[in-house]
């Protein structure tokens, strides 16, 4: 036998074959642009950290969100920042019908209608004085139960406001079933949930902490997943699959490709992964120094999520990718 005489390059020689057997190709559909609603803003302001994302003006929403569905975009995911005059020990500005993230749901609603997805964020950090995902107990660590009783609370108000899809992120143990019935009982059977169902307490989130002027002190590490842990991973999809979750979600998204596919091997429902700010910084900070392709990075970072097994994924160059693909295919 003389080598070589199978030869894998045949395929790679134009780019018409490259194309014509892409294994993975995303879509504009599969992205889900967050954003940030800022209260009191008349301009929208920019985030340090997050060269290209920024803190919207109620104005300024309607506009992104506008432009993203012209893109294509699969949704939205809505997180608001409140004035810290109205933080409070029980993040209560959460719940108020007009506080500023369910005004922002409504404002969304009003912009796009059914055309796209509109999600909002269902966690108490942006509220809370203290800056933790939940309500604390006298011995100052977070309560989960008592913080589920306000997450229900919570999740009844964004779906009043016209919220399609909830997206619980703050890792409470029980979340999911608590929301699901909070909204069959409240008549909104029809919303359904994205559940941060494995979401590791990293260091990537640094970027969205100065986006939400979070007032943290410390970590999340006795809410949120360790790294290390797979299996604990799978442990709480089953959970959130048992309790009721329409989606599941990884997060971060690049670090944690391998959980991204094990869930996908595992559950029958849709998976979903958050490319999140960390991911985002770390490519725009190198692509400013003209270290990297900006482009082709950002591309290759989304196909390599969608080739772990994520057919969702929340990104913020959701629109600007959007716009890319469109001009590929
Ligand atoms: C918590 C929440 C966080 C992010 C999304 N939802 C922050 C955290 O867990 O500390 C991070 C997203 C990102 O970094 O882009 N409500």
């Amino acid at each position: 036998m003389s080598f070589p005489d199978v030869r894998p390059r045949r395929l790679r020689r134009t780019a018409a074959l490259r194309r014509l057997v892409e294994e993975t190709r995303v879509a504009p559909a599969e992205l889900v642009l967050p954003l940030f609603l800022k209260e009191g803003l008349a301009e929208p302001r920019a985030i340090s950290s997050l060269p290209g994302v920024v803190q919207h003006s109620r104005e300024s929403l309607r506009k992104a969100a506008h432009e993203a569905v012209r893109a294509g975009v699969g949704g939205l995911m809505l997180f608001g920042v409140p004035d810290n005059a109205n933080k409070d020990e029980t993040g209560s500005a959460g719940l108020d019908p007009d506080g500023i993230l369910n005004v922002g749901i409504r404002d969304l609603i009003a912009e796009v209608g059914d055309s796209t997805v509109v999600m909002s964020d269902l966690c108490l950090d942006e509220f809370t004085s203290h800056g933790h995902c939940g309500v604390l107990a006298a011995d100052g660590s977070v309560d989960n139960d008592a913080t589920l009783a306000v997450y229900a609370e919570m999740a009844v108000a964004q779906a009043a406001a016209g919220a399609h899809m909830v997206g619980p992120s703050g890792m409470m143990d029980g979340q999911i079933g608590v929301i699901r019935k909070a909204l069959d009982q409240a008549g909104y059977q029809d919303v359904s949930v994205l559940a941060y169902a494995a979401k590791f307490a990293g260091a990537f989130y640094g970027p969205f902490r100065e986006a939400v002027e979070s007032t943290l002190q410390g970590d999340r590490r006795q809410y949120q997943q360790d790294p290390p842990n797979l299996r604990e991973a799978l442990r709480e999809v089953d959970l959130d699959v048992a309790e009721g979750a329409d989606i599941v979600m990884v997060k971060p998204a690049l670090p944690y490709l391998d959980v991204i596919a094990a869930v996908r091997d595992r559950v029958d429902i849709p998976v979903a992964a958050y490319q999140v700010s960390g991911e985002y910084a770390m490519v725009e900070a190198a692509a400013a120094n003209g270290w990297i392709d900006r482009e082709r990075v950002i591309l290759e970072s989304l196909t390599s999520i969608k080739r772990a097994g994520a057919q969702i994924t929340l990104t913020y160059w959701a629109t600007e990718a959007a716009q890319l693909l469109r001009d590929r295919y």
